[in-house]
C-alpha cells in the first residue's frame, strides 16, 4: 500500500516534468547566441550545456548573457560552498584533525571567497547595466562610469576564477587519491571552468564599450 501511495505522486511528477519540457519555447536568436558566445569560451560544451537550459525568450542580447552566466556560476559556487560545509562538519564532528581536514578548511574558504566575489559582480552589473541604460557615449562622466563598474566585475569575477582553481589545483596531478580528495577537485574545478566562461562572456559584452572608449581616445586631440 505504501508503494502504491508513492507511486501516484511520481507519476504525476514525471508527467508534469515531461510536459513542461514539451512546453518550453526555445527561441533560435537566443541559441545562436549561446552559441556564438560559448564559442569564445575555454570550456564552450560546459558553457553550452550549462547556458541551453535558460534558452527560452529570457534571454535576448550579450547583457542578458552575462547576467544568466554570472548566476550559473554563482550557484555552482553555492552549492559547492554547501558540500565543503557539510563535510567540513563531519571531520569536526568525528574529531578528526588530519591532512585531508585541513584541504577541506582551506578549499571551503577559497569556495567561499568566490561566493563572495560573484556575488559583489552581479551587482556591480547591476550597476553597469543602470548606467548603460541612462546612455553610453554621450556624456564622460557616464561612460567613465561605465569602464569603471566593467573593471570591477572582472577584478571579481577573475578573484573567484583564481580562488576557486586553488582548491582544485591543491589536488597535484593524476596520482591516486582518496574518493574525498577527488570529489572536492572535481567540484571546484567545475566551479572554475564555469566562471571562466562567464568571465569571457563578460568580456564579449564589455567589449563594445571598451571599443568606444578607445575610439573616443583617439579621437581626442
Ligand atoms: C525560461 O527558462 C527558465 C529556466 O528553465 C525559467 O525559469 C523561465 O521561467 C523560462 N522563461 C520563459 C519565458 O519561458
Ligand atoms: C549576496 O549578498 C547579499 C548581501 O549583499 C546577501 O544577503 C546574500 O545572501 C548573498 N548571496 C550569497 C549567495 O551569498
Amino acid at each position: 500500500m505504501a508503494q502504491l501511495n508513492l507511486t501516484l505522486p511520481v507519476i504525476f511528477l514525471f508527467l508534469f516534468s515531461n510536459l513542461a519540457t514539451a512546453r518550453r519555447i526555445y527561441n533560435p536568436q537566443t541559441i545562436a547566441l549561446i552559441r556564438s558566445s560559448c564559442h569564445a569560451t575555454l570550456y564552450p560544451n560546459l558553457c553550452k550545456r550549462c547556458l541551453s537550459k535558460f534558452a527560452n525568450f529570457t534571454i535576448q542580447n550579450p547583457q542578458q548573457l552575462a547576467h544568466v552566466a554570472l548566476s550559473v556560476s554563482l550557484s555552482r559556487a553555492v552549492y559547492t560552498r554547501g558540500y565543503l560545509q557539510k563535510v567540513a562538519e563531519e571531520f569536526r564532528a568525528a574529531k578528526n584533525n588530519n591532512i585531508e581536514y585541513l584541504i577541506v578548511q582551506d578549499c571551503l574558504k577559497q569556495i567561499s571567497d568566490s561566493v563572495d566575489q560573484l556575488n559583489l559582480s552581479i551587482k556591480e552589473l547591476r550597476r553597469l547595466d543602470r548606467r548603460v541604460s541612462t546612455g553610453a557615449g554621450t556624456d564622460t562622466i557616464i561612460n567613465d562610469a561605465i569602464l569603471w563598474h566593467i573593471s570591477n566585475v572582472e577584478t571579481w569575477v577573475s578573484t573567484a576564477l583564481t580562488d576557486a582553481s586553488t582548491c582544485g589545483n591543491s589536488f597535484p596531478g593524476r596520482q591516486r587519491m582518496s574518493k574525498l580528495k577527488a570529489t572536492i577537485k572535481v567540484k571546484a574545478l567545475n566551479v572554475a571552468q564555469v566562471t571562466s566562461n562567464a568571465l569571457a562572456i563578460f568580456h564579449g559584452y564589455a567589449a563594445k564599450y571598451r571599443a568606444a572608449a578607445a575610439a573616443r581616445a583617439t579621437k581626442k586631440p
